[in-house]
């Protein structure tokens, strides 16, 4: 067999299969089956020069040597064809396509308990009421005992509070409060003299069997103003203000006598029923009296007054507590509550 179509022939097949690679794996094998150190093709070849008759070992030691320079330049180009390719696939499938249309941006907005929420603090702030807040786990002290609820208070109960697990000398004492009045104790607590004048908003939570009108946690604002000669003509004006901006400034109000146990007199507050205006007897919202009721408010009871230090018998002050679902509700006239904390963005896109 003579020399240069030997070589001819392992050239021809030694291209042929390296055409037909076609990703990284097929370089590899191509690459074992020509030059690996061991069985390749390439190298026995090579080897074998030493092997050959004298006369031919000069030209076919050359010969075979140009062969390896042309099949390793061989194997370079199509390891960079490779690389390109995949280039420029990555770059044509994940172009911009510039005449597809843009993915809208979906536009969030405020949740309608506190667009309702933010409503009634404007109302208050424009009358001089300063926001405060407070801890939404409380301890009993400030939620029960400062605002005369003690231990063994029916009023306790009416409140199925959420206790938080931590015993302190044997007993519970934290709880996530049950409304914001504990904040009228800690206001005038850290306010060294009167006047105070401040709303409290913020969330309560009620160990609550859920119906329409019913929710666990429930959004309240306090309010509590105290100074030298606070009436309770200021307590009506003030929310009269309030209601008529909430709900229209045709609203007429009315005060019942009600009880709670840190004001004296405790009211509660209606409005007349803008849903039926009064008449209709099958009314949902008003029950057929022609009045909502809304909130409940009263005069600060004098030991609070006492107890942040200030002297009763010149210093008054008044309190309301109202809950902001319920405003909510009204405003808008939606039939259950529940529906402000399903996450239904249905439900809460119409605000
Ligand atoms: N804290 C009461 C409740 O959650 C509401 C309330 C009533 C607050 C009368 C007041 C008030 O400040 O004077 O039911």
């Amino acid at each position: 067999m003579s020399v240069e179509p030997s070589l001819e022939g392992l050239r021809e097949e030694a291209l042929a299969a390296l055409a037909s690679a076609s990703n990284e794996a097929g370089l590899e094998q191509w690459r074992i089956t020509f030059f690996g150190r061991q069985e390749g093709r390439m190298t026995a070849l090579l080897r074998s020069i030493k092997d050959r008759p004298v006369d031919e070992r000069a030209s076919f030691g050359a010969n075979a040597n140009r062969l390896k320079q042309e099949l390793e330049g061989a194997l370079e180009a199509k390891q960079q064809d490779l690389k390109d390719a995949a280039l420029k696939a990555l770059s044509t499938d994940s172009a911009i396509d510039v005449t597809l249309p843009g993915r809208p941006q979906v536009l969030g907005r405020l949740h309608p308990v506190t667009q309702t929420m933010r409503d009634c603090l404007k109302a208050f702030g424009d009358m001089g009421f300063r926001v405060a807040e407070g801890p939404e786990v409380e301890w009993d002290r400030y939620n029960f005992d400062g605002v005369r609820i003690p231990e063994d208070h029916p009023a306790r109960d009416m409140w199925d509070t959420i206790w938080v697990n931590t015993l302190i000398e044997g007993k519970r004492h934290m709880l996530l409060r049950t409304h914001t009045s504990p904040n009228q104790v800690r206001v005038l607590e850290r306010t060294p003299a009167p006047p105070v004048r401040v709303v409290v908003p913020g969330k309560c939570y009620r160990q609550e069997a859920t119906d329409a009108t019913h929710e666990w946690m429930l959004t309240q604002i306090e309010g509590l103003a105290v100074d030298q000669g606070v009436r309770m003509t200021d307590l009506k004006g003030v929310l009269y203000e309030w209601s008529r901006q909430m709900f229209g400034s045709d609203r007429k109000i009315i005060f019942h006598h009600s009880y709670f146990p840190f004001v004296e007199p405790g009211v509660e507050m209606a409005i007349d029923c803008f849903i039926c205006r009064g008449d209709g007897r099958a009314c949902h919202t008003c029950h057929g009296t022609g009045w909502i009721e809304i909130l409940g408010a009263g005069m600060v009871h004098p030991e609070i007054i006492e107890t942040a230090g200030y002297d009763s018998s010149r210093v008054t002050g008044f309190a309301f507590g109202l809950g902001v679902e319920r405003v909510a509700l009204l405003r808008w006239g939606i039939e259950d509550i529940r529906n402000f904390y399903a996450n239904d963005v249905r439900f809460l896109q119409q605000f």
